[in-house]
């Protein structure tokens, strides 16, 4: 949709991860159905909304600081309603501590109640706050949706989190794990792949543990079945796996399908024992490395990407070089590298041998430098080779410059026409600065009908 001054607007901070991002889709789509329309900034906007994420302290802090600068934008437009939702307001204590530090702030929902945001809108046009953080037991699903993500287009398959590692606030603020019936995801999928989508990501925090709390006995690698099963040239992609739940079925099911991508998240935290005792993360060091030669039998070309986290309470130096091995034995393509961060709640909170911040900034840095070692080691090995991309869409830094990923989930660089983004295209990659690939489109017959070569 265009902006037009007649319009009532709406603007969408979104923090946090793929499950915000995709949650920001249902929210666009539910004020879209109410009459607004989509604008550029907070000062042009009639609503604005900030979907929050409260995974690390930082992530509260920057979103605290943007919530905050709305007080000026509302002196010179009164009527604007602002609306906080997302992970942060589920917190236990963070809607009072809006209402009384944020007075100008008119809707605070919770993670389980988007179903409410029309209503809410609605009492905010009548100058009525609105303020609900509840759990519902049914979360409904059937919002409207602007997507924003062509050609990929993000599923649920889960919500929610039953695992609580001992450093995470995602139990806590996104509920216990709830599955989407298999009917209602394939029907998804199916409507997306008729629509054109070309790429379909499964979201859920474990998408291992799809199923197991319906009757009907699905599973994850019975849903992999369904989808790969499926005609039509599309990829699938899924985020995220928990390690202790990657079962043989799954990768087996990767395996069989070509349509299912050699791709998988599988986020590791620590490369120490010990510490992933005290994190609950159920999986020990020797058997995540057994698994991921597991995976490399079955799939030799799989990209695996990961998440770490450095300073958890009581790593010692010993520890810290547990991961640094680890990372260099699996040689993940790329990885998430995160700085402990206490989270009131949650059990790591209170305990003893906190690290110190120095200690954790010294060891983030030399576990990106590692990283970007085997990251650059792996892109070398990419050069002069050819891969299937599906075109994403423009590089915002460099002149008709596209972007795409391999199967693998390795980003590429390489001049293309626009009318590329959602085809399939075959890019040679002639150079790589660690951890960004550039390429040529390798010229094949469709490619020359649309250059006229
Ligand atoms: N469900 C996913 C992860 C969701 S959170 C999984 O289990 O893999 C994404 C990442 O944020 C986590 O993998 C972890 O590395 C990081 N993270 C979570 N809590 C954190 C904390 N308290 N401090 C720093 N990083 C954290
Ligand atoms: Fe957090 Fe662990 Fe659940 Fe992931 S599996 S969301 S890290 S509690
Ligand atoms: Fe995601 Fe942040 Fe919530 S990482 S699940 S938006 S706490």
């Amino acid at each position: 949709m265009t902006l037009s001054e007649d319009n009532l607007n709406y603007f969408i901070h979104t923090y946090g991860c793929q499950m915000n991002i995709h949650d920001s889709e249902k929210i666009a789509g539910i004020l879209e159905s109410m009459g607004y329309v989509s604008c550029n900034s907070a000062e042009n906007a009639d609503v604005v909304v900030f979907n929050t994420c409260c995974i690390r302290e930082t992530a509260e802090q920057k979103i605290y600081g943007h919530i905050g600068a709305i007080k000026k934008i509302k002196k010179n437009n009164p009527d604007l309603i602002t609306v906080i939702c997302g992970c942060m307001s589920q917190q236990e204590g963070v809607a009072e501590k809006i209402k009384s530090s944020y007075p100008f702030v008119d809707v605070v929902l919770g993670t389980s109640n988007l179903n409410l945001l029309k209503d809410a809108i609605l009492s905010a046009q009548n100058r009525k706050k609105y303020s609900n953080v509840d759990f519902l037991q049914n979360r409904e699903e059937d919002f409207p949706q602007s997507r924003t993500s062509y050609p990929n287009a993000w599923v649920n398959i889960n919500y929610g989190c039953n695992n609580f590692c001992t450093y995470c606030i995602v139990p806590y603020v996104r509920g216990r794990e709830r599955s989407r019936p298999m009917a209602e995801v394939m029907a998804e999928v199916k409507q997306l792949l008729s629509q054109g989508y070309k790429e379909i990501t499964l979201l859920g925090q474990n998408v291992n543990s799809y199923g197991h709390d319906l009757a009907d006995g699905v599973t994850f690698a019975k849903l992999l079945d369904e989808i790969g099963r499926l005609d039509g040239k599309f990829r699938l992609r899924f985020m995220t796996s928990h390690p202790k739940d990657l079962s043989q079925d799954v990768i087996d099911a990767i395996a069989s399908y070509p349509n299912i991508c050699d791709n998988i998240h599988l986020p590791v935290q620590s490369g120490s024992t010990e510490i992933l005792r005290r994190m609950n993360r159920r999986y020990t060091r020797d058997a995540y490395l057994a698994l991921i030669d597991k995976i490399r039998a079955k799939l030799p070309d799989v990209g695996i990407t990961t998440d770490i986290m450095v300073g958890f309470p009581g790593e010692t130096e010993e520890d810290f070089a547990d991961t640094l091995d680890l990372v260099r034995r699996v040689k993940y393509s790329s990885a998430f590298c995160f700085v402990y961060s206490r989270r009131k709640g949650t059990p790591a909170y209170s305990m003893d041998d906190q690290v110190p911040y120095p200690v954790k900034k010294d060891r983030i840095t030399r576990l990106i430098a590692c990283q970007n070692e085997v990251t650059k080691q792996i892109s070398q090995t990419m050069v002069d080779k050819r891969y299937e991309v599906l075109v994403e869409g423009a590089n915002s830094h460099y002149q008709d410059t596209m972007c795409g990923r391999t199967e693998s989930g390795r980003l590429v660089n390489f001049k293309c026409d626009e009318s590329l983004v959602g085809q399939f295209v075959t890019v040679q990659i002639e150079r790589a600065s660690s951890a960004t690939l550039w390429g040529k489109l390798v010229t094949e017959e469709k490619c020359r009908k649309i250059f006229h070569l």
